[in-house]
């Protein structure tokens, strides 16, 4: 369906064009200078000290886990609120994922976290030992939902304790990073072991299809990039001692990745202007609320979720969505838990709670960054009606 306001859209105003035709003009276009270009301006940006391109963030989260030691029945605790994306990694391994509830932010819940490895698990020599299905638990994914910065001074506190690997998936995330505490000035992604972008085409830059796995591990990042490349011993003689992957991201595509690198700064700021006009518009109105921030963090604004209370006028989520589409407005409710997933129905989920209430009351909101002052207002006028405060 052609939408008049979709709800994320790219823009590619930069020097895409320049980039792209230089790879096209030399017939660099599979590998080139560009992917090495682009793993290092994306280690210039976020402060990691190595990064890898990938095909795109599923990749990458896959090398990241198998990076991490997880074999075949391992579990990982993943949150039940995500794009399904880190929890079908999980799978590829045959491993399990161990489903956690979120928090005010739609992050990973840390103190449920915290309570599960105390109270359900047994630190062991061998690791984190689920008491419940005897597995050890391998590592933890917390995922920065929608650009929001997880609570990482209190997830790696726990992943210290209890001996867990922290894969970061910073999908959604790119740009946002830390104002204070612990890890003042430190982008999502570069704290954990491991970190994930996707640059699919819905996310704050885009490659068409991309992802980047950083870390700060020489030895982690040589083996990546191992495995990314088909576990190439050889190059001449195409030797291989291991089982690898063809994970790595094109020219073309790198080339790409710069160009949007280098607007990235100013396509968060424009997200937040237009953050800030949606509440403006909306402060007014009784039963919705746009989702903030946490403390001290400077999130990358990625997208906008607006809190709608069941009985909103009789309208509810499923009401507005409905009005918005009769508009041509792409409005979009965040993912069907994964613990709800049908090939996760039998998986463990430890009290599952506020996601579920954040699943029944969340929309989405146009997000692109070349939307217009006018769309946000029209936008704004559709969930006024009716619902302005006395
Ligand atoms: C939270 C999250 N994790 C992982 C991914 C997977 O990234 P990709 O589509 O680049 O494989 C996405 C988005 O697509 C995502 O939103």
């Amino acid at each position: 369906m052609n939408y008049k306001i979709p709800l994320s859209v790219p823009v590619a105003n930069g020097n895409e064009w320049k980039y792209v035709k230089e790879c096209l003009d030399t017939a660099w276009l599979a590998s080139g200078k560009f992917v090495d270009k682009f793993e290092k301006a994306i280690c210039q940006y976020t402060k990691a000290k190595f990064a890898i391109a990938c095909i795109n963030g599923t990749s990458g989260l896959q090398l990241a886990l198998r990076l991490s030691g997880v074999k075949t029945n391992d579990e990982i605790i993943v949150p039940t609120l995500t794009f399904i994306a880190p929890v079908n990694v999980i799978s590829y391994l045959g491993a399990e994922p161990v489903f956690m509830d979120c928090d005010d932010y739609m992050n990973l819940d840390v103190e449920k976290l915290n309570q599960f490895c105390k109270d359900e698990c047994k630190l062991t020599k061998s690791g984190l030992r689920n008491k419940r299905t005897g597995r050890i638990i391998r590592a933890v994914v917390p995922v920065h939902i929608f650009g929001n910065p997880c609570d990482m001074t209190n997830i790696m506190k726990i992943a210290h304790k209890y001996n867990l690997k922290v894969i970061e998936d910073a999908a959604e995330s790119l740009g946002s990073y830390f104002k204070g505490g612990l890890y003042k000035n430190r982008f999502t992604g570069t704290i954990g072991d491991f970190g994930v972008y996707s640059f699919n085409g819905n996310k704050i830059i885009t490659t068409g299809g991309g992802g980047m796995l950083v870390t700060n591990n020489r030895k982690l990042a040589e083996k990546a990039r191992y495995f990314a490349t088909q576990a190439k011993n050889d190059p001449i003689n195409y030797v291989h001692s291991e089982i690898g992957y063809n994970f790595r991201l094109s020219n073309i595509q790198s080339a790409l990745g710069i160009a949007q690198l280098e607007r990235l700064e100013n396509v968060i700021k424009i997200k937040k202007k237009n953050y800030d006009l949606y509440k403006k518009e909306l402060s007014d109105i009784c039963e919705v609320e746009l989702l903030g921030a946490p403390e001290d963090t400077r999130p990358n604004y990625w997208f906008y979720s607006l809190i709608i209370e069941k009985k909103m006028c009789g309208m509810g989520k499923e009401g507005l969505t409905r009005r918005f589409l009769e508009n041509g407005i792409q409005a979009r409710p965040i993912w069907y838990l994964n613990h709800m997933q049908k090939p996760y129905r039998n998986k463990q989920a430890f009290k599952i709670e506020k996601a579920i209430w954040f699943w029944k009351r969340t929309l989405n909101m146009p997000c692109s960054p070349n939307l217009a002052e006018k769309e946000i207002k029209k936008i704004s006028s559709i969930i006024k009606n009716k619902n302005t405060k006395r």
